[in-house]
């Protein structure tokens, strides 16, 4: 029996990391850290989102007004620091470029982004956004390790530089310099990916806060009602 169930686990994990390598092409995916209590991280996370990716990807199950809650920001600063001009603090965050146009420019539309996290999981975020390489065969130039002859743009060169691929060992190297050391670059991408997580589940923010509040009442409940228990049974024994 034991063996069976032995058996049965191993085919069984073998069986999930078989389904990661295949959708990876085997490449090593970098894990990265996500701390939705880490407030700064999320704000410069959202900040990063909104310059850089949300002029063609659009996430739009998140409210502004409620990423201002979460992230500890009040309307004003979300207005000023992460709102174009003509939207209104309960709008959605959506995209200014029409979908049609999207499709014309880099002939696949830009996916919605308020789920990819749960979707492609974050270590695949954090590896696809640092691993952008030159490929002059492409129309953008580039290519990707994770995602291959993706149509998406290496949108943060200015900040990580371009990277060469090397064919035989399948390394990269740095080809030009960003503005970014690689260690401030590698933050950046942790943050922005922080942030998608958390966009990718919201409320998974309260449920922290409140599972606190939850253990201490637990506790204190505990508190009276053990000395209770105690006094009722004491007759009984
Ligand atoms: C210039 C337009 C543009 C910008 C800016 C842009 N992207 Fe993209 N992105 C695309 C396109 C087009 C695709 C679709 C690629 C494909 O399917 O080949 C894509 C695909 C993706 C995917 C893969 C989605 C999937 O299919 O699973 C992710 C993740 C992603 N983008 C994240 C980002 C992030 C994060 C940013 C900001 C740093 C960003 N993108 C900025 C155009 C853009």
């Amino acid at each position: 029996m034991r063996t069976f169930i032995f058996a049965f686990f191993f085919s069984y994990l073998s069986m999930i990391s078989g389904q990661v390598m295949a959708s990876t092409d085997g490449i090593h995916l970098d894990e990265v850290e996500v701390d939705l209590s880490d407030k700064a991280s999320l704000q410069r996370g959202a900040k990063t989102f909104v310059n850089y990716c949300l002029s063609c990807h659009q996430a739009s199950f998140m409210r502004y007004n409620r990423m201002a809650k979460d992230l500890d920001l009040s309307d004003a600063q979300v207005k000023e620091n992460l709102m174009f001009a003509s939207e209104k603090i309960g709008d959605t965050m959506t995209v200014a470029m029409r979908a049609e146009d999207a499709k014309k420019w880099f002939g696949v539309t830009p996916p919605d982004l308020s789920v990819i996290s749960r979707s492609r999981g974050t270590a695949w975020l954090n590896t696809y956004l640092r691993t952008f390489y030159i490929d002059d065969t492409k129309a953008t130039g580039t290519n990707n390790l994770v995602f291959k002859d993706t149509a998406m743009p290496h949108v943060l060169w200015k900040q990580q530089g371009y990277l060469h691929h090397d064919e035989e060992t399948g390394h990269l190297t740095p080809a030009s310099e960003g503005s970014l050391s690689s260690y401030d670059y590698n933050v950046m991408v942790a943050d922005l990916v922080n942030f998608l997580a958390y966009v990718g589940e919201p409320s998974k923010i309260q449920r922290l806060e409140l599972g606190k509040w939850v253990l201490l009442y637990l506790f204190l409940f505990f508190l009276v009602a053990y000395p209770m228990k105690k006094a009722f049974w004491r007759d009984i024994h």
